[in-house]
């Protein structure tokens, strides 16, 4: 078998990794199949009449191709991973065992509900300790990810409102709230109008106020926020909402900055969803599934999207239909109950934590951002004065005149072993690095991020510029040229001309 010159047996791992196209030999394959039957004609005009070229590759090579290449990716398991806003914190291995047993992982969502009778428990459970962290009444548990969460709750809101006979017109988004906000609005049909940050990093109140009106459906808010922030204001905010007729969307994916120590339902807000696969624990990043369940306050709760879980005398069952519900559902948004898997890692986490566990975590999160302010709030520059919540800002005023950039320093890290913080977000400083710990790393592991971060800010500062440009150097890639220049033009599908006329 021939294969390209980049690979070079063993030492694959360091070098290019090819195509399995590239390697593979069609006289190879990964399964023994049985010789097929002579059936002619069996699926008719259907029938495929040549190869389809699929790359022959024997199991061991198939294997090693996809290890090799997930060796060349970055994960939380292989190290410190502190991406700010993602929440990117070890997933305890127990989580991944229950979701596995054979009882919960191989269940099929067509199934009798008398068969799944202990799905739907797990389903009734998870909602049960969601409602009771955020002291809400209701929740949605079928949304797949926190933007469809978003989503899903407008919808909600804009449900009541049209059932009141009140459809209104704008959603305000403050700077610095989540960039998925303002899209879900727009997504969900309403304007956006955005609130400025105040100097503090908070919502400006005195601009909030100024515009509210009767077409404001409502503000969603972001807390903390994506400066790391406790909105410290937020009785007002809800209230000021609340006078108007509006709602108050709360993005309560940041929700492991407050866990068991603050009640949204306590704050006055009506509708929040939270990430299970960032606050509750699942795989997340790399393409691990997602979970954004949204609670909801009880003049949304009616509108929730079908299904629901209800528990009566003959066990549980699903509602599924709005003509068997007591409330007024505005429909479905996803197939079948939501990720299943999820809600099951989620309950397995919670129950594990206990409600202590919980409280503790939230504790954590805060304590690790905390220290790293402290140990860099001397060579970086913060964006805000005060301790944050669970993770911190900083701006690039610490590079000026360095000839380094943020993203400079973000390659640099990689070349350190570090996967980079978040870079240029949220947009309210300039040259923002974000940086979320989390709750699980080791005060071993931040001191040593603190220590090499602080080393490239001197080496910036000293005049070190040219090295950082290089960076990285011990990846499987090396810096890509990211300037607008360097984009390829966007290829286009066109369509093919019209056959000209036979006959001409
Ligand atoms: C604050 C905040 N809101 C919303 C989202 C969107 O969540 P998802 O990526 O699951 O759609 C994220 C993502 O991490 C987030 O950090």
């Amino acid at each position: 078998m021939s294969a390209p010159e980049t690979f070079t047996g063993n030492r694959g791992l360091q070098l290019e990794e090819p195509l399995t196209f590239e390697t593979g030999d069609p006289a190879l394959s990964a399964v023994d199949l049985p010789p097929v039957p002579e059936a002619p004609d069996r699926l008719g005009g259907l029938a495929r009449e040549g190869e389809i070229g699929l790359p022959g590759l024997s199991e061991p090579q198939v294997m090693r191709h996809y290890l090799r290449l997930s060796q060349k990716n970055y994960a939380i398991d292989a190290g410190f991973y502190p991406l700010g806003s993602c929440t990117m914190k070890h997933n305890p291995r127990l989580n991944e065992k229950v979701a596995r047993l054979p009882g919960l992982g191989d269940l099929h969502p067509l199934q009798p509900v008398s068969t799944v009778q202990g799905a739907l428990a797990v389903m009734d459970a998870c909602a049960h300790w969601l409602k009771t962290l955020t002291g809400m009444p209701a929740v949605a548990m079928s949304p797949a990810a926190g933007a469809h969460g978003e989503l899903t709750g407008l919808m909600t809101i804009r449900a009541a409102l049209e059932a009141a006979g009140d459809a209104r017109a704008k959603v305000l988004v403050p700077e610095s709230a989540h960039g998925t906000n303002p899209a879900s609005a727009h997504f969900c049909g309403y304007g956006v109008e955005s609130i400025p940050a105040n100097d503090r990093g908070r919502v400006d109140l005195a601009a909030f106020k100024d515009k509210l009106g009767g077409d404001v459906a409502a503000v969603m808010l972001t807390n903390p926020n994506t400066c790391g922030l406790f909105e410290d204001e937020i009785l007002e905010i809800a209230e000021a909402i609340h006078g108007i007729g509006g709602y108050f969307y709360c993005d309560g994916a940041n929700f492991n900055a407050i866990v068991g120590r603050v009640r949204p339902g306590d704050l006055g807000i009506d509708c929040m969803h939270l990430n299970l696969h960032k606050t509750f624990s699942t795989p997340h990043g790399g393409g691990g599934p997602g979970s954004g369940p949204v609670v909801l306050s009880a003049p949304l709760a009616p509108f929730a999207p079908l299904p629901y879980v209800v528990h009566g005398p003959d066990g549980f069952r699903l509602v599924e239909h709005a003509a068997d519900s007591d409330g007024r559902p505005f429909g479905r948004v996803k197939g079948f109950h939501g990720q299943f898997g999820v809600f099951v890692r989620a309950l397995a986490y919670m129950m594990s934590m206990g409600s202590d566990g919980l409280r503790q975590v939230s504790e954590d999160a805060v304590l690790n951002a905390n220290y790293l302010l402290a140990g860099l709030k001397d060579d970086l520059s913060p964006s805000f004065d005060g301790p944050c919540m669970h993770e911190v800002l900083f701006d690039d005023h610490f590079l000026r005149n360095t000839g380094v950039s943020t993203l400079d320093m973000a390659k640099a890290l990689i070349d350190e072993g570090f996967h980079p913080m978040t870079m240029y977000f949220p947009l309210v400083v300039h040259g923002a690095l974000l940086m979320e710990p989390t709750e699980t790393e080791s005060k071993e592991t931040l001191d040593l991020f603190i220590a090499t971060v602080r080393d490239l800010a001197r080496r910036a500062k000293a005049g070190e510029a040219d090295s950082f440009h290089a960076a990285p150097r011990l990846t499987p890639r090396r810096r890509l040229d990211e300037t607008l220049a360097a984009r390829k033009p966007v290829l286009r599908w066109t369509p093919p001309a019209p056959a000209a006329d036979a006959a001409d």
